[in-house]
């Protein structure tokens, strides 16, 4: 797989990097200290996917409305379903602001994440209310990763019942209506203080 993410320009970005990266399996991920970034201005793009209908889209699909955009997996155990949770409770928090955003799940893992499996996904208990979720071939997901700087690597897991999982970035995406990246939310981030950004965001009418 190629390197998804490009060179590094500011510190203070890979800094950020690092500690959005969360891995879904059991070790933290060897790969922080390698990750670095060109820049916050250089995030997002565009893309060719599928989405759970089986409809191909492209990054103009989303747009009209800012975005809050997650990229991970859906056998992912605990990382994944955390984030996606807690994009769900930030849409309640901001009703009724919350058709005002569009909201994403974007896969890396398209071997097992085939549209017809993500149709069910994004209807999970406590995800966003009117969540895409969104996969594509290999080369598709390499590209729209490479674009946001997202970082995931397949981890074989022998003794699992699954052959592997993925480590991968965990990082929710605030984009604007046009597509331009706005801000990320890591982990860290509550649901008050990330309803009271997007808020604050919605208001510029971006
Ligand atoms: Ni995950």
């Amino acid at each position: 797989m190629k390197a998804p993410i490009k060179t590094v320009t500011t510190i203070a970005a890979a800094a950020l990097f690092a500690i959005g990266l969360a891995g879904c399996g059991d070790k933290p991920t060897a790969s922080v200290g390698k990750t670095v970034v060109s820049g916050a201005a250089d995030i997002g793009g565009a893309y060719k996917l599928i989405n759970q209908d089986g409809v191909a889209v492209t990054e103009i699909t989303a747009l009209g409305k800012p975005q809050l955009i997650y990229f991970g997996f859906s056998y992912c155990p605990d990382v994944c379903p955390t984030a996606l949770q807690k994009m769900g409770a930030v849409q309640a928090r901001i009703d009724p602001a919350a058709d005002k955003l569009n909201y994403l799940f974007i896969s890396v893992d398209p071997e097992r994440d085939t549209p017809e499996s993500l149709k069910l996904y994004v209807t999970a208990n406590g995800f966003p209310k009117g969540l895409t979720g969104l996969t594509g071939t290999q080369d598709q997901i390499d590209a729209v990763k490479s674009a946001y700087k997202v970082y995931s690597q397949k981890v074989p897991t022998p003794d699992s019942a699954a052959d592997y999982t993925v480590d991968h970035s965990d990082i929710i995406y605030l984009m604007d209506k046009d597509g331009t990246f706005v801000e990320f939310f890591f982990g860290k981030s509550t649901v008050p203080e990330m309803a009271e950004r997007i808020r604050t965001h919605l208001k510029t009418g971006k």
